[in-house]
């Protein structure tokens, strides 16, 4: 089953399976690295870890543009379905078999607003089981011990934020690939603005160093990957 990634900047992923386009944290308008545009994308099912502007961004012009589904905690969900959203909620720590595969809500330390600053929920980030594979997106988080259990899964790919300031920064997200273990994993939430400024080479080459069973791979905004 092949699964292909394609990363939007910032938090923004699609992921192409054989059952259904997903599309993470659709922040697009605003987004100064964007190589799309938010009616240029399709998905089948959106899934959001937070309310802040940067993750949950389009998620509602594009959930009602393509029918997709907005997989999100209570909150969020209520809050896309009042939208003329079709919906589903899950929380922390609950799972579910979609059409592509199932989703699980793993915890995140971070906080969940709306723009306008209403109550969102809890964060969270997203285990994904698509066939055989296991994808652990971190979401804004910072380093939390417990990603040690999550790593038990046996995560083939995990992407994880880098930028500081808001979420884990380079020394941290080092600490979060050695208690994760994932074979693969792609940095994210840095470069955006230059407050989250990182230099991801470098971070690719402290982790080939420290936990050289890891693999970076460091993406262009609009670059892909394939999972096989
Ligand atoms: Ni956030
Ligand atoms: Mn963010």
């Amino acid at each position: 089953m092949a699964i292909k990634l394609t990363w939007y900047g910032h938090a923004c992923w699609s992921i192409e399976t054989p059952n259904g386009t997903l599309l993470i944290d659709p922040f697009l308008s605003g987004n100064p690295v964007a190589p799309v545009k938010a009616d240029q994308v399709n998905a089948d099912f959106i899934l959001v870890s937070h309310g802040h502007g940067d993750h949950l961004g389009d998620t509602v012009d594009i959930a009602k543009r393509t029918g997709a589904e907005v997989i999100s905690n209570f909150e969020i969900a209520g809050y896309c379905e009042g939208h003329g959203c079709k919906v589903h909620d899950l929380h922390i720590g609950g799972s579910k078999v979609f059409p592509f595969g199932r989703v699980k809500l793993t915890i995140a330390h971070h906080g969940s607003s709306f723009p306008d600053g209403r109550y969102a929920g809890n964060p969270s980030g997203f285990l994904l089981t698509l066939g055989k594979k296991k994808i652990y997106d971190a979401a804004d988080t910072g380093l939390f011990y417990d990603m040690k259990l999550i790593g038990e899964e046996g995560i083939d790919l995990a992407m994880l934020p880098i930028g500081d300031n808001y979420t884990m920064g380079p020394e941290d997200a080092l600490r979060a690939i050695k208690l994760i273990k994932p074979k693969v994993m792609i940095p994210m939430h840095y470069n955006t603005f230059d407050l989250l400024k990182q230099d991801a080479k470098a971070f690719a080459a402290s982790v080939k160093k420290a936990v050289p069973t890891t693999k970076v791979v460091v993406l262009q905004p609009g670059e892909s990957y394939e999972l096989k």
